[in-house]
């Protein structure tokens, strides 16, 4: 039997430079527990109208990796992908097959 091991993920939001716009970011789910295996998907909404969004992971051991740097339609690395829809303002993370190693903290950042 496989051992059912487990992705930790969580999402924050951080602001890049210094727009003085109000923004408002919300993210769902603020984390999440999912089985090895899974997909999952990380959402940042946002309220004000900009170029790009990017997203970045942290790992338990602080490391920072920006994953994603995108302004429009999607973009895919390996298992991860990235898409934006700046009509409706939000742009999403997915996770295929999520192993141990994607437990760590991801950031999306708006500019
Ligand atoms: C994850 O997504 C891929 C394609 O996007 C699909 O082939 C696969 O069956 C999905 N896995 C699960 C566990 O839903
Ligand atoms: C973010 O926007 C999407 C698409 O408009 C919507 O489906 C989702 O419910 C929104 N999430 C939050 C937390 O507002």
């Amino acid at each position: 039997m496989k051992t059912q091991r487990r992705v930790l993920l969580s999402l924050l939001w951080i602001q890049i430079c210094c727009l003085r716009v109000q923004m408002k970011v919300e993210q769902s789910p603020g984390v999440l527990t999912l089985q090895e295996g899974r997909n999952s998907s990380l959402i940042c909404n946002y309220s004000i109208s900009m170029t790009s969004v990017q997203w970045f992971q942290q790992n338990p051991d602080g490391r920072l990796i920006s994953l994603f740097y995108i302004a429009s339609g999607m973009q895919q690395k390996g298992r991860l992908k990235s898409t934006i829809n700046s009509k409706e303002r939000y742009s999403q993370l997915y996770i295929r097959d999520s192993q141990p190693g994607d437990s760590a903290t991801y950031f999306c950042a708006v500019e």
